[in-house]
Order: structure tokens, then sequence, then C-alpha cells
């Protein structure tokens, strides 16, 4: 993405220059109101299980969990990476809340961590409890491996992502947008290391020295793909 690809945003769309010659034009769509009051609320379950036993209570979390597909060559072009994908503020609440969760990791550094678990709590349930912060027009995750999901953004930047969740409903959501690569200056980037860090050293992470870049996903396009029951009787 960083030679070859440019994306420009305006008010109405991505200007995408694919491999420095291909031009693209394409409009953005907001995510739906389902899809982000669902993100909302399995962060809110997730945050009261942590509040009521700790950091060590949390195990799956599909919600934040997509899969990305991206596409590279050869026989097999289609690859896929789960990341961990989620929102992202609106700009007016992006600085405020990267501060607050910055000066929190910091404080939880000085303390003993566990310790520090309802304020940073608090600090992140600010945010995610209510889905009118969040961003509707895209979403942002940490590429922390450098392997052939950030190679194949690097020559294509559109990407497929597939979220899935958990019973009764198993909410699904098959997202197209175009992803943009962050890294240090940008104040989309500073969130997302933020809003990881805020956690970072709690049992439900895998602990990370550095996060190399992050990406910003700008929906184009989305599709509902929550199952439901089809007919009723006895299966055939
Ligand atoms: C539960 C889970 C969460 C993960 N979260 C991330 C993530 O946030 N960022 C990341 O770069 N890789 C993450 N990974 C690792 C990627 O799925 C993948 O292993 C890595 O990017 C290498 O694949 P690639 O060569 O297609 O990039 C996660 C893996 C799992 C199983």
């Amino acid at each position: 993405m960083r030679d070859a690809v440019r994306i420009d945003e305006t008010d109405t769309g991505l200007h995408v220059l694919l491999n420095g010659d291909r031009r693209l034009t394409v409009g953005r769509k907001q995510l739906p109101e389902s899809f982000l009051r669902w993100q909302s609320q399995a962060r809110r379950q997730m945050f009261e299980l942590l509040e009521a036993r700790g950091a060590r209570a949390a195990h799956a979390h599909p919600a934040h969990l997509p899969v990305l597909a991206t596409l590279g060559e050869g026989l097999f072009p289609i690859n896929l990476a789960c990341k961990g994908m989620g929102p992202l503020p609106k700009r007016e609440h992006l600085a405020g809340l990267t501060e607050r969760f910055e000066s929190l990791r910091a404080e939880a550094d000085e303390r003993a961590w566990p310790e520090t678990l309802p304020q940073r709590l608090a600090a992140a349930r600010s945010f995610y409890d209510d889905s009118g912060n969040f961003d509707s027009w895209s979403l942002g995750g940490l590429e922390i491996f450098e392997g052939q999901t950030a190679r194949n953004l690097e020559q294509h930047p559109l990407a497929a992502l597939l979220y899935f969740g958990e019973p009764p409903t198993f909410p699904s959501y098959q997202l197209a947008g175009v992803v943009r690569r962050v890294e240090a200056e940008d104040p989309a980037y500073r969130f997302l290391v933020a809003a990881r860090e805020l956690f970072a050293q709690d049992a439900f992470h895998l602990r990370q020295q550095r996060y190399p870049f992050g990406f910003v996903f700008h929906v184009v396009d989305w599709q509902d793909k929550t199952p439901f029951s089809r007919g009723s009787g006895k299966p055939r």
C-alpha cells in the first residue's frame, strides 16, 4: 500500500490508485445500525463479565475477531486471517479518548496491573457502551505479524471481512472495503494502539512489543449474513 497504492478520501467516496496506474473511484457506505449495536452490545457483555469476575474470565470474543480476506496471486489467490477489527470513534471523540486511554495505560504501569482494571473498564465503556460514539463509515485494526495479509494489501487494498457472533442469534456480516494503512503520526493508529494497550497486559491478550502499523477499513458495501430458521417441522 505504501508506494504502489494511494487512497484519497473525498466527501462522497474514495479515489484509489492501484499499482501506480489503475484508478478506481468507489462510493462509501455506512455500516448498518444493527451491526453497530451488536458491536456495542458484545463489548458491553464482555466488560460486565470482566467487572464481575476479573480479566481471567474472558475467553472467546468473536464480535472483535472477524476473518479478513485479501487477494494475492497464484492458483489460490485468496488469503484469510483472523484480525482484531473494531469500531473507531467519531472524529470529535478521537483525540480525547486516545489521551484518556494512554494516560490510564501509563498509570496502570505504575501500579499493580489488575488494581486498575475498574478504571480501565470505565474508560473503555465510556466509548464502547454507546454505538452512537462509533464512526459508522470505517473500522480499524492493528497489524502485528506483517505476513501475507500485509503483503497482499500493499498491492491490492480491496478486501472483505466476515464477522460472525454467538448464539442464540449468530449475527453475521460480510463487509467489502478499501483498506488504508495508518502509521505512527496518524490519529487513528494512535487510537488503535491506545485501545489495545489499555488491556495489553491482561490475560486475554498475547503480549506484543510492537504494532508496526494499523488498518482503517473504509466500508464500501455490506451484507447481513445472519442465519435464520428456514421453515419448521421435520428436517428432510
Ligand atoms: C484470535 C486471533 C486474533 C488475532 N488477531 C490479530 C490481530 O489483531 N492482528 C494481526 O496482525 N494478527 C492477528 N492474528 C493473527 C492472524 O490471524 C494471522 O495468523 C497472521 O496475520 C498471519 O497471517 P497472514 O500471513 O495472512 O498475515 C490473530 C489470530 C487469532 C487466531
